[in-house]
């Protein structure tokens, strides 16, 4: 009996520090960006935009619509950069900075493409590269 509960407690105790080391794991894997609540609003909220752009270059696709494609993505390319605040964009170090750019230079792309009457596979090939872009970026980076 004794042995019983001496091997669920050993089991228990094991089972907590696997859990806690991977939990601690995938936290200290990513940069952490110590920003005001203001900054962190701002980057959420430029982060929800550019969700909703692929979102709606996906919807026009499916509707064969390049104007709507080209619209979609061009609200997310560098325009959206002047709309960042500037204390945020000070707290960020650059190789996040480029690589936020790129996300930019990319849906500027995807418009360009659009509207230069790319075809869905040439669409689809870009967006797969912007998606990288995303994951890249949210794999290294998080708020504090
Ligand atoms: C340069 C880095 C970077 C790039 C590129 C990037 N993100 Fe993010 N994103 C972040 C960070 C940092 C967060 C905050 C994560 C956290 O809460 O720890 C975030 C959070 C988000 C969120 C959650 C927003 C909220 O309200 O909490 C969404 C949605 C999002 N990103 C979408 C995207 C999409 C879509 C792309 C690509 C088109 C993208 N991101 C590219 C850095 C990036």
């Amino acid at each position: 009996m004794q042995n019983y509960f001496t091997r669920l407690i050993t089991c228990a105790i094991a089972s907590l520090i696997l859990l806690t080391g991977s939990l601690n794991a995938a936290e200290e894997s990513r940069t952490l960006l110590n920003l005001n609540a203001s900054e962190a609003a701002n980057l959420r909220s430029e982060m929800r935009a550019l969700l909703v752009s692929l979102s709606e270059v996906l919807a026009a696709m499916d509707e064969n619509d390049l104007a709507g494609v080209e619209a979609a993505a061009r609200k997310s390319g560098m325009v959206m950069v002047g709309q960042v605040e500037v204390s945020l964009k000070e707290k960020l170090t650059k190789p996040f900075i480029m690589l936020g750019k790129s996300v930019h230079v990319g849906f500027d792309d995807i418009a360009d493409a659009a509207r230069d009457g790319a075809s869905r596979d040439d669409l689809i090939s870009l967006l797969s590269e912007q998606t990288n872009r995303c994951t890249t970026c949210h794999s290294s980076y998080g708020l504090q």
